[in-house]
């Protein structure tokens, strides 16, 4: 039987009393956000700063209670980077300041050869960083943040999945309907929805019965899995703290086709994982020894570090998971009913880095409208999918096109020569010339689409350049050898 919540019952009551208040009735107003992981702790965060009365729901338990199992122990780590810390801040410095605390700066790529050889290649040109946090503990410190709130303000439900939302008109209220562990239904009234339920979104699923949502999903052709390389038995200096590589570095094995990645975590470990088509992943998991082969042959240092045996059984035991892109448009549902953050609006996959960085940006892009617009959320919301949605396909773009450069380019002598003239031309025209990785990483005021679009014009420039270079080092390499000629020959005879 369907119990009614009417958790609205506050704001209902003040409806009638709304042209009295006018102003302060939109204070009351209440909202529902819905999943309770990055993009949406950050959302109700900045909403009840706005007065909103919010509830997020979340279908997981509570992932700081210890007892809850569904909690993944081992630490999985994600790279924030200028756009995410921004919008952090943005929404609230102090709070930025207490949820970054354990992050782990990372200045470039260091690109592990098959040959054992190392190689840095640093992202920024002025000493910028990327940073490793781990995704639990971001996650755990936001859902801290909200308890911070009087209870009035903000409310936390756990075990609460969404299965169902009737919109109505913009004046009523939109009611979602939710499961729960004890097998009831209980329906919530409330003045709007913000969906940030994650790549397999029910808001968006429920969206799309009510506009006509322009969407697409496409699975691409690689799978992950997440490995580990712990501690090193010794302290080392250099490094403050047990870690068997360098932690201020994202490191990479390109191996072509497939490759490793690790990210440094606080107590020494490497959350490594490891990304190649679907077709070798399953002819490898046919047999024990093939996986122990392919481990050894192509990454044989990072075998060294994670022990092959605990690797082999990581490669064949842990999930193995999808990789996919979800574009859809419109984000909103109109009248200020619903909209969409997050995964749940744009699910990317993960080279570039960006996904929980683009859904923070999604939290402050829409709030920047929100206080543009004095709280009408019909516009905000109509201007947050006009102005969002070129960002978010550009980035989309982007994320797909990295992955060939972290698993090929990054081993290759042009694409090195390229890289090297770009760097150089930023730091000799800088803020003139930037190269598209600092402004996607580091240049936060630079929105995505307009980045793509300074980068195109830059690469035209940067190809003419890479040819003259190449032209004129083969013309001296020539010359050279016409004025060696004579010399060789004369050595040769004698
Ligand atoms: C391997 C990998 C590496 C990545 N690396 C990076 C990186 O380095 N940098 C970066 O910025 N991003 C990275 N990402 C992307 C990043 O993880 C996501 O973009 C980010 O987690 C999205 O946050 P979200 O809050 O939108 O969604 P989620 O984190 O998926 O949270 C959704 C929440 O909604 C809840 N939920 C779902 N359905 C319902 C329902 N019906 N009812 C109630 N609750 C529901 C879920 O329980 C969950 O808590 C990576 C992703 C992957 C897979
Ligand atoms: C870190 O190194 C110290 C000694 O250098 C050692 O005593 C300690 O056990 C190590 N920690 C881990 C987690 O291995």
């Amino acid at each position: 039987m369907a119990k009614i919540t009417n958790l609205t019952a506050l704001s209902t009551g003040r409806l009638t009393a709304k042209k009295a208040l006018k102003g302060l009735v939109a204070m009351s107003e209440s909202v529902a956000v819905v999943g309770a992981g990055l993009v949406g702790c950050l959302a109700a965060i900045a909403l009840a700063k706005r007065g909103y009365k919010v509830t997020v729901f979340d279908y997981r338990k509570d992932p700081r209670e210890k007892s809850t199992t569904d909690r993944n122990l081992r630490s999985i780590n994600l790279a924030i980077s200028s756009r995410g810390i921004t919008s952090l801040e943005f929404v609230d410095v102090e709070m930025a300041e207490r949820v970054l605390k354990d992050i782990i700066p990372m200045k470039g790529r260091m690109i592990h050869h098959l040959n054992g050889r190392e190689e840095s290649q640093i992202y920024g040109l002025f000493g910028e960083t990327i940073n490793s946090i781990d995704r639990a503990v971001l996650n755990n410190y936001l859902l801290d943040e909200l308890d911070r709130f009087d209870s009035d303000k903000v409310q936390l439900k756990f075990s609460h999945k969404l299965k169902k939302i009737k919109f109505r008109d913009p004046k009523e209220l939109q009611s979602c309907v939710f499961s729960t562990d004890d097998g009831v239904e209980q329906v919530y009234g409330v003045n709007f929805i913000v969906g940030c339920d994650g790549c397999y979104s029910t808001t968006r699923d429920q969206m799309q019965r009510e506009v006509r949502m322009r969407y697409s999903q496409e699975y691409i052709d690689c799978c992950y899995i997440e490995l580990y390389i712990p501690p090193s038995k010794t302290y080392v200096e250099e490094f403050r703290g047990n870690f068997s590589l360098t932690p201020d570095h994202l490191h990479i094995w390109p191996r072509h086709k497939f490759m490793l990645i690790a990210l440094a975590n606080k107590d020494g470990s490497f959350t490594s994982t490891f990304f190649g088509p679907w077709k070798l992943v399953e002819s490898l998991l046919e047999s024990r020894s093939r996986v122990e082969e392919f481990l050894q042959e192509n990454f044989p240092d990072a075998m060294a570090l994670m022990g092959l045996e605990n690797a082999v059984q990581c490669f064949m035991t842990y999930p193995k998971g999808a990789l996919m892109c979800v574009e859809c448009e419109p984000y909103h549902v109109p009248g200020g009913r619903c909209i969409i953050l997050g995964d749940a609006a744009h699910s990317m996959v993960p080279f570039y880095g960006q996904g929980m960085n683009c859904g923070f940006e999604d939290v402050k892009v829409l709030m920047k409208l929100l206080d543009a617009n004095h709280g009408d959320r019909a516009k905000a919301f109509q201007a947050y999918t006009e102005t969002r949605h070129r960002d978010l396909t550009a980035i989309i773009k982007l994320a797909v096109r990295n992955y060939r450069e972290m698993s090929h380019d990054v081993t290759s002598m042009a694409f090195l020569l390229k890289k090297k003239i770009d760097s150089w031309l930023g730091k000799l025209l800088k803020d003139t010339w930037l190269p598209l990785y600092t402004m996607v990483s580091f240049r936060a005021d630079i929105p995505y689409s307009k980045a793509v679009a300074i980068s195109n014009r830059q690469n035209k420039i940067l190809n003419v350049i890479q040819a003259l270079v190449v032209a004129s080092v083969s013309v001296l390499g020539y010359k050279a050898l016409r004025l060696c000629y004579p010399i060789i020959r004369r050595l040769k005879r004698s």
